[in-house]
């Protein structure tokens, strides 16, 4: 009975694609729940930031995994769902001794250079009273690594008056060249930028790299290698973006790791001027960024607009088990943008926001 079978296999077909638009459309991503890698672990990489490299998606954060001398994890991804622990990225005993004791790192984020072909890692690296706010520098031949440590330093010296609150000229060099929340940013020339919260927090620095990426462009010269932006705005957790030619800045309150209001800055020029904006967002617990504070900006894969907000719901009573919350959003037309909440989504949302 061929008209049978024809009606059958027509019937399957139907099945099958409806099973695929299902798997589909399923949600994906559920923020601010235990987010589980290809091995069934909770993924450790707070902090962090997402490398895009030969089609390969690299996760690197802060590895608080209880009882391991990590400092920074590495995981791996083709989908930004699944995620394979790569391992160590690099390892705690290769930074330096701080007061007798190990300093320790935040915010890792690691870009390539395509002329020395090497992976370039910037970090926080602190000790306990968070007055050590150096930038700490590692290269790696491969995107896993282990990463070699090659120094610690302050990217610029800041002997300007910026009204510390002693007017002690050291103290102030000192206050100036403080480095702590940092991110890092690839121009679309190929020039790569690290911003930073200086000043003891109170004003962000950017300041663009050398040609290797494993320092500042020397000599700093203010406004034309580095610049202070955001300035006494008491902003860090720095996450950086590029939309249509304009520069986007989100950045979080300074509240430790208590959440509190993002808020989002804007410029034609990296090194300023930047004004700055409210909250981008919207929904469910947006006046404390949906207890989460910002960490990196991900372009989306192939949807020009669409982007993944990146933050960390810390736990500070149990830092490992801080959670991760990212969400879609999609530039207006007037290139302003909202982040709304969303308690699952998937990739296909950015179509329809
Ligand atoms: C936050 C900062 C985190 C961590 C924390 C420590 O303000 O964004 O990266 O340094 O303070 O209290």
């Amino acid at each position: 009975m061929p008209f049978r079978k024809n009606w059958f296999s027509t019937l399957l077909a139907l099945l099958s694609l409806v099973t695929v638009e299902a798997a589909w459309a399923a949600p994906e991503f559920h923020p601010g729940t235990v987010w589980l890698d290809t091995d069934g672990k909770p993924i450790q990489a707070h902090g962090g930031g997402v490398l895009l490299h030969d089609n390969v998606y690299y996760w690197y954060g802060e590895d608080r995994t209880p009882g391991l001398r990590s400092a920074v994890s590495c995981y791996s991804s083709t989908n930004l769902l699944d995620w394979k622990r790569e391992g160590v990225a690099l390892w705690q005993t290769n930074l330096p001794v701080v007061n007798q004791r190990r300093a320790f790192v935040e915010r890792p984020k690691v870009i390539y250079n395509p002329r020395t072909k090497k992976f370039v890692m910037w970090m926080h690296v602190e000790q306990g009273r968070y007055d050590f706010a150096r930038a700490g520098i590692a290269v790696s031949d491969t995107p896993a690594g282990p990463f070699t440590f090659l120094q610690v330093i302050r990217p610029v010296a800041n002997t300007n008056d910026f009204a510390a609150a002693d007017s002690d000229p050291a103290l102030q060099r000192e206050l100036g060249g403080m480095f702590r929340d940092m991110n890092l940013f690839v121009d679309d020339d190929g020039r790569a930028y690290v911003f930073y919260a200086s000043e003891d927090n109170w004003t962000m620095y950017v300041a663009r790299l050398n040609g290797d990426f494993t320092g500042p462009e020397t000599p700093a010269v203010e406004n034309r290698t580095w610049a202070r932006i955001l300035v006494k705005e008491h902003r860090e957790a720095p996450a950086p973006f590029k939309w249509r030619g304009r520069y986007y800045l989100i950045t979080s309150a300074c509240t430790g790791w208590a959440p509190n209001a993002a808020s989002y800055s804007t410029a034609d020029n990296i090194l300023g001027p930047w004004k700055t904006f409210g909250n981008p967002c919207t929904g469910t617990n947006a006046a404390a960024t949906f207890g989460a504070q910002s960490t990196f900006v991900l372009p989306a894969p192939g949807r020009p607009g669409g982007f993944i907000f990146m933050a960390d719901r810390w736990n500070p009573w149990n830092l490992p088990d801080s959670r991760y919350v990212w969400l879609p959003f999609t530039m207006n037309p007037d290139n302003t943008f909202t982040i709304p909440w969303r308690d699952a989504w998937n990739v296909s949302d950015f179509a329809t926001q």
